[in-house]
């Protein structure tokens, strides 16, 4: 079956049986196309609260589609490939966290969406890449722990200078793969690009970058940038979704080693599986771990909003 028969089969089914696709912004172009919804995963976590059907298909990875659940506990939620996981969300458990508010009363504990729904239980608010400043910011408690991104926390501490944060060592392996030698390297390949960067990089990268953010944000600065050039510092599926919406401007990976091998897991013919019942897992967690994993990521709804 050719890519664009599978995608019409797709939309076909969708329709039929009320079910609503969301796509993270680093799936494959085919799979964006067939999508109700892409973007990054606060967008997405406010898109599944909002969709009227009772069936949610996450083409991303596993803790985008437990937030999904987290957040609408009476739908069905599918996993489209039960194998893409996002190691930086497993990096922790709530013991650990149990262990450090123990020994450091008076933290505020912030999760990066990046975390499984069980060690959103013993967080107080969660924080996607693109709302982090600002609801770091906005929580009266100066005293934070910030989990498990430590680059994105170190990104967060230094625009919000006067809130005391702690981190713990984790991170995305991906990002944090990218060196100082990688941007110099790109700079002097293409003198004129801006660099644009994820916050998950090392702070030695994310300082040399003109602009630090979230997937969409990266992607709404390249669109909107009266600039021609950009080198991407993120997964390198940007590059692919950016020189497609704008043909007259020119996008290079930082480095082609931007590559999530868990984002590359979900294909088409995967979506389409799962929409036919043959593939793809539904989403269970207990009432008691939505109740409280939910309380963190209503709070930063609200505070995100
Ligand atoms: P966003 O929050 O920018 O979508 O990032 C999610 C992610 O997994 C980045 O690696
Ligand atoms: Fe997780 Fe990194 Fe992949 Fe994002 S790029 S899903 S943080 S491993």
């Amino acid at each position: 079956m050719l890519v664009k028969e599978m995608q019409d089969e797709i939309l076909r089914i969708k329709k039929e049986k009320d079910v609503c696709i969301l796509a993270h912004s680093y799936q494959a172009r085919e799979i964006v196309e067939v999508a109700d919804f892409s973007g990054d995963s606060y967008q997405l976590s406010v898109m599944a609260q909002k969709a009227p059907q009772k069936t949610i298909m996450m083409s991303g990875v596993r803790f985008m589609a437990e937030t999904v659940k987290i957040l609408s506990e009476d739908k069905r939620v599918v996993l489209v490939n039960p194998f893409a996981g996002c190691p930086m969300a497993e990096q922790m458990d709530a013991q650990m966290i149990k262990d450090f508010t123990a020994n450091n009363p008076g933290y505020t504990v912030v999760a990066y969406i990046n975390t499984t729904a069980a060690l959103k239980t013993v967080c107080d608010v969660c924080v996607t890449s693109s709302t982090a400043v600002k609801i770091v910011r906005s929580i009266a408690n100066d005293k934070i722990l910030f989990i498990p991104d430590s680059n994105l926390g170190d990104y967060v501490q230094k625009q919000v200078p006067e809130k005391e944060i702690r981190l713990l060592k984790g991170g995305c392996p991906i990002h944090a793969a990218v060196g100082v030698h990688d941007v110099e390297t790109a700079r002097a390949q293409h003198p004129n690009a801006l660099l644009l960067v994820h916050p998950e990089c090392i702070p030695a990268v994310v300082e040399k970058a003109d602009f630090v953010g979230s997937t969409s944000a990266i992607m709404d600065y390249g669109k909107n940038s009266d600039n021609k050039d950009f080198i991407i510092g993120t997964e390198n599926s940007i590059v692919e979704h950016l020189q497609y919406k704008c043909p007259d401007k020119n996008f290079y990976p930082l480095t082609k080693k931007l590559i999530c091998p868990n984002m590359k897991l979900t294909t088409l013919v995967d979506v389409w599986r799962a929409l036919n019942g043959q593939g793809g897992e539904e989403i269970r967690l207990t009432h008691e771990t939505i109740v409280k994993a939910r309380r963190c990521i209503d709070e930063m709804i609200r505070l995100g909003g």
